[in-house]
């Protein structure tokens, strides 16, 4: 009885939010965006290649589904203040690019910023916003990540709400991508403003390193998401930045760490790396569809830290159907035997565990006494108590 309860309680959750959220992005939103590997080197090539490449190595038949161009698209406005492409890196169009992408059944995002200049000085949005949403929608884009370089001082709630207002106006339902790196923490007054917000500044392909323009490793930008959880949910989402998995400086583990972390933790899975050239090891991180149910599930449950023994931690991710998605992480770059510790985590009972990295089914709660880890690895569990897994 508690258990319907709580399913009917669930799904008028998630009914609430599809209105607020025109129903966009209800589980996190999959793709990939051209920054972490390319920066400005971006060009209408590159992207209709990557757009092939998404049907041909299996990206669109996972989930994979907006392709977004960062930074460095636009050029100049023309004399009535539209915004005008670079002539020589998108020679047909804005437009024809969208038309390119949705002609393989995928979606179409774009990058400006709410500052007079974007984050690399083109031309940004501030005072056009209702002129570009009115553009971007003639264009068919069906995302916009809005960036916060230049903004002199402008308050940003004011500010994301003035772009939401005026691409709710354009007709055309676009998902709302805000990047603010988490400065006025926007979990706080961003719900009903856009569909995802940034939660810190820029993530850098790397374990924990931190660079002098605050980059951050993934594990840091991980750490920044404690208690955010309750933020999270079908239709707005906490966003620790794109994936680096496959950009090549970390090891084949690390970034298995890193893909399983933010399927846990219900981030976005926009992949930052060369789709076109990737490797079958990283194809295998991307693709493992055991993760990516993980990520979208429907409960839309950001998950969080339940054990913390210092370089040992223990994270879950509450599912549909009372399953669980369970990660064992040693932060350590030794080898170490660690006790299961299913109680520690809150899990009761006996339940059949699944390994996401090995895909099948090696045991229960009960049986398993240990966890061996290796350094710097997760492992990867759904736990489930009913039905095969
Ligand atoms: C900021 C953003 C990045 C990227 C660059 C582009 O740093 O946080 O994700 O969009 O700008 O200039």
């Amino acid at each position: 009885m508690k258990n319907i309860f709580i399913g009917v309680l669930l799904l008028i959750q998630i009914s609430v939010m599809a209105q607020k959220s025109q129903g966009l992005v209800l589980t996190p939103p999959m793709g990939w965006n051209s920054w972490n590997k390319f920066g400005c080197e971006i060009s209408e090539k590159l992207i209709k290649e990557t757009a092939d490449a998404f049907v041909n190595q299996g990206l669109k038949e996972a989930g994979y589904e907006y392709i977004v161009i960062d930074d460095c698209w636009q050029m100049s406005r023309d004399k009535d203040g539209k915004i005008v492409a670079d002539p020589e890196r998108f020679p047909s169009g804005i437009k024809a690019l969208a038309d390119y992408i949705h002609s393989k059944g995928l979606k179409f995002g774009i990058y400006s910023c709410a500052g007079r200049l974007t984050c690399q000085n083109r031309p940004g949005s501030h005072g056009y916003e209702v002129l570009d949403a009115n553009t971007y929608a003639g264009w068919g884009v069906d995302y916009l990540k809005y960036d916060w370089c230049n903004t002199e001082g402008i308050d940003p709630e004011t500010a994301y709400t003035s772009m939401s207002a005026a691409l709710a106006s354009s007709g055309r339902p676009i998902v709302f991508s805000m990047c603010e790196w988490g400065f006025s923490r926007p979990w706080n007054w961003a719900q009903n403003v856009g569909h995802l917000w940034r939660t810190t500044v820029d993530i850098q392909d790397c374990w924990d390193c931190r660079n002098d323009w605050w980059g951050v490793g993934w594990v840091g930008i991980m750490d920044m998401q404690e208690g955010l959880e309750k933020y999270a949910g079908p239709g707005h989402w906490n966003d620790p930045d794109m994936l680096e998995v496959g950009n090549g400086k970390m090891k084949y583990h690390e970034y298995i760490s890193h893909f399983s972390f933010w399927c846990l933790l219900a981030a976005p899975l926009m992949a930052g790396n060369d789709i076109r050239t990737m490797s079958d090891s990283t194809k295998t991180i991307l693709l493992n569809h055991d993760a990516i149910a993980i990520n979208q599930d429907k409960a839309g449950l950001q998950g969080k830290k339940v054990y913390d023994d210092g370089d040992f931690e223990i994270y879950c991710k509450p599912l549909q159907n009372e399953d669980l998605a369970v990660i064992f992480f040693n932060r350590n770059n030794q080898h170490f035997d660690f006790p299961a510790l299913w109680e520690k985590a809150g899990i009761k009972g006996n339940m059949k565990v699944f390994d996401i990295w090995k895909h099948e089914r090696i045991g229960t709660t009960k049986g398993i006494k240990t966890v061996s880890l290796d350094g710097h690895s997760v492992l990867f569990y759904r736990l489930s108590r009913k039905g095969k897994v």
